[in-house]
């Protein structure tokens, strides 16, 4: 299993992202996660695609080599925002299926402006729209808190809900990964990895400590 590490710039500095950027990647980061409010599906307002196209040319390593930006779109409607942050530089983009009125639709919009494609669904979200699309994305995000803020707690109950997507990515066979966002900590990434995870977004763990390389290390220590 590879695993992969995705800090949210949620918790970043804002008066200096581009640098929080080059600094995370420094440290380690796989992705970038890049969460998008729009204070209509989600009670807050975070930035725009101006803001993601300003930060891409920082999300590459010291040797060159580019770091996707995993855009976690919280915004209803979906579409519009979607094509601007593909235009944008975003290299997967997921949305919730409960805020698209033709998820098939957004989705192959998605893919066919070149990113990948992901599915997010809330702590109490049902998954059986995956019963019609899994064949059609190329990411899962289990959210284990209610989207919104940074810095809550871990609901449990995202554990089952891992477990369920790993059997139905198991059955369809595809290269599909299940990236889990939400109250992930060095403490409980390996229990997390267990129910079948393979790509943590963690904000609050990475920026919350003034040295993000010993955070990430534990982390990948945690998981073997
Ligand atoms: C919540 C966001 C998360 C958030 C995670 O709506 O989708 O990505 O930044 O933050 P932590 O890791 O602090 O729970
Ligand atoms: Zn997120």
């Amino acid at each position: 299993m590879t695993y992969r590490i995705a800090p949210s710039i949620l918790s970043a500095d804002f008066s200096r992202l581009g640098e929080e950027v080059k600094r995370v990647i420094a440290a380690g980061a796989d992705w970038i996660h890049f969460d998008v409010m729009d204070n209509h599906y989600v009670p807050n307002l975070t930035f725009g695609p101006m803001i993601c196209s300003a930060l891409k040319p920082h999300a590459r390593t010291a040797a060159g080599a580019p770091v996707p930006i995993d855009v976690h779109l919280m915004v209803q409607p979906v579409d519009a925002l979607a094509a601007a942050f593909a235009e944008a530089g975003a290299d997967l983009i997921s949305f919730h299926p409960d805020a698209s009125g033709h998820v098939h639709r957004s989705i192959q919009a998605i893919r066919s402006s070149g990113c990948k494609a992901g599915l997010a669904f809330n702590p109490a979200q049902p998954l059986d729209v995956l019963d019609w699309v899994i064949d059609d994305i190329d990411l899962v995000l289990v959210m284990s808190v209610n989207p919104g803020f940074g810095g809550q707690s871990f609901v449990d109950s995202a554990l089952r809900k891992i477990a369920d997507v790993r059997r139905r990515i198991a059955a369809c066979g595809k290269d599909i990964r299940l990236e889990v966002d939400g109250g992930v900590k060095v403490e409980n990434i390996r229990r997390i990895a267990d129910a079948g995870a393979d790509t943590f977004v963690a904000g609050s763990a990475i920026f919350g400590k003034p040295d993000y390389g010993s955070v990430i290390g534990a982390m990948r220590r945690a998981l073997g």
